[in-house]
């Protein structure tokens, strides 16, 4: 029932648009509160947020405690670029005590001991938690990252909680096999866990990119050291900190917040660390697969970046297929690693398409995210704020038509207008590089083959977008696009069994659904010789 609200949320299926969460116009009275970018003057003084930060400590062996030199970082409201609060900052030494209590509640520990019954029980239970305290936990995510409050609310905290529950229902039915083999041996295989598991997280969804790794790798009765992203600390110490009190022992999870280069290097190159999931920058990943070969070979999933497709076929309806590419561009302030980037249109219906686009865009409630109705709030951080006006530049200079948009919004933090670009040549910049944020590139094609070879012609693989009502052309793209994800006539379902990862310079492995448990197994194969066996 649950997975059902979330996904239809997500997918935004027609029929049941949510209101007032993706809802343009459908609600006057709601429409009458809040400001669409293009009439607004000015951002107004930003909302209390409804919460107090408890936890700004590290987490290690389950207590919280400061960082071993004793150094804070801030971390920002992106709303205005005030501290919310002075965070632990972890380094090497805190990487080394967390990992040590890693591995000693690994090695000596109830956890892997315990069945799994018992672990998927503690699973159910931090679910449970997760509901009870929804709307801190989305008050937090809010403050810390700019989303819209009614977006982490509704969906983000939610969607925590479903996946806990999926994993807590894999927990006990992780088994092995028993194998056929030639010779007269008894041949069987044990799914381990691998032991500790290294995960180091984005600041896009800092919650859901918590569940992702640690419901999988606890299920599989494996521990965790964690590193938060440096601009969003605050849910995962909050979220962990319940896990605690849903029975988890001591040290099964460890908290580390910190920077990449220091804390972040360390995890990756730690020789007690056996295996490393990382979802960020393809750069980054690059960075973190060298550290893992030159210390111990720990296998590493990635989660990377991408430049996705959104492709409007003739024969679609322009007005869904606006909405849904509007959608699939725009969602989470753009940063999303498999937005859909490289919006292709069809010649025959471009024209129209376009004044659709527009139309969305402009009529986009930008604005402070602890308003309700606001669909858009500010852009992480300075950085990204910098970058994404950058490459707004590199359109205008490359000849690419601005249809609408192209400033900050406002005169206060790190809100962007919602962009448009049309005209857009494929070797340009915004064609070809990740924004990451709310930046629409349109691009038009003549027919499927085209289409295809463009869309593939990206070091990219993640997702795609096929808009379309035959089902001949959609089983064409389908199998032509060389992706991790098709979506096709909806976007962003994120359901907790549906795989996810990239082709390409997107990543490797596959996260949720019953693909993610391999990355958190070992398979031993045990054989024992047969005697006088009645069969083979
Ligand atoms: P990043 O990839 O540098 O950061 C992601 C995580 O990796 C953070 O926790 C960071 O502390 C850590 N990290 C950074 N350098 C590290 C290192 N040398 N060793 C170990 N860990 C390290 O991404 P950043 O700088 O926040 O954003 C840059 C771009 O990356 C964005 O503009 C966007 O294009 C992309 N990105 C993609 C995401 C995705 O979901 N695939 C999420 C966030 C960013
Ligand atoms: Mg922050």
């Amino acid at each position: 029932m649950a997975a059902r609200r979330i996904s239809s949320l997500l997918s935004r299926s027609f029929s049941s648009l949510p209101a007032p969460l993706f809802s343009r116009g459908t609600n006057p009275t709601l429409v009458r509160q809040i400001s669409r970018y293009s009439t607004a003057v000015e951002v107004e003084e930003p909302i209390s947020p409804p919460v107090k930060v408890n936890y700004t400590q590290l987490l290690i062996d389950g207590k919280f405690v400061d960082s071993a030199s004793g150094k804070t970082f801030p971390t920002l409201d992106p709303r205005t670029g005030d501290v919310i609060a002075h965070v632990a900052e972890g380094d090497v030494e805190d990487i080394n005590r967390a990992v040590s209590a890693a591995r000693k509640a690994f090695d000596e520990g109830p956890w892997p001991r315990m069945t799994a019954y018992e672990r998927s029980n503690i699973l159910l239970r931090f679910a449970d938690l997760i509901e009870k305290h929804n709307d801190e936990l989305a008050a937090l995510e809010t403050w810390d990252n700019g989303k819209p409050y009614e977006q982490a609310a509704k969906i983000e905290v939610p969607m925590l909680a479903r996946l806990m529950r999926y994993y807590a229902g894999w927990a006990d039915k992780i088994h092995g096999l028993i194998v056929p083999a030639d010779g007269p041996h008894h041949v069987q295989t044990l799914h381990e866990p691998i032991g500790v598991a290294g995960q180091i997280i984005p600041w896009n969804f800092p919650l859901l990119m918590f569940a992702w790794k640690v419901g999988p790798a606890l299920a599989c009765g494996n521990t965790i050291v964690l590193k938060s992203a440096e601009q969003t600390p605050l849910s995962a110490i909050y979220a962990a900190k319940l896990l605690y009190e849903a029975g988890l022992p001591e040290g099964v999870i460890n908290v580390i917040s910190g920077f990449g280069a220091t804390a972040g290097a360390a995890l990756a190159s730690h020789m007690e660390v056996d295996k490393l999931a990382f979802t960020g920058s393809t750069d980054t990943g690059k960075i973190i697969l060298q550290l893992a070969a030159k210390s111990n070979l720990k296998p590493v999933t990635l989660e990377l970046g991408g430049k996705s497709p959104f492709i409007v076929c003739e024969d679609a309806d322009v007005d869904k297929a606006a909405e849904m590419a509007h959608f699939a561009l725009f969602f989470n302030q753009g940063q999303c690693c498999c937005a859909g980037s490289r919006t292709f249109v069809h010649e025959k219906v471009y024209d129209e398409f376009i004044e659709k686009a527009k139309a969305l865009a402009k009529n986009r409630a930008v604005g402070d995210p602890f308003k309700s109705g606001i669909e858009q709030g500010p852009q992480i951080d300075k950085k990204q704020f910098d970058k994404i006006l950058g490459y707004i530049r590199s359109g205008i200079e490359c000849g690419a038509t601005l249809e609408t948009g192209g400033e900050r919004f406002g005169d206060k933090g790190y809100y962007i207008q919602p962009t448009v670009f049309t005209n857009v040549k494929d070797d340009a910049l915004i064609a070809k590089e990740e924004i990451f944020g709310p930046v629409q590139t349109i691009l038009k094609y003549k027919n499927l083959d085209e289409v295809i070879q463009r869309s593939n012609a990206s070091r990219y693989g993640l997702a795609a977008g096929v808009f379309t009502q035959n089902i001949d052309t959609a089983n064409t793209l389908t199998r032509a696009l060389r992706v991790g994800s098709v979506f096709i006539n909806c976007f962003d379902v994120f359901d907790a069994a549906i795989p996810f990862g990239g082709y390409k310079m997107s990543g490797q492995g596959r996260e949720k659904g019953i693909y993610s448990l391999s990355n958190y197994l070992q398979v031993k194969a045990v054989v024992t010789p047969l005697k006088n066996p009645a069969w083979l």
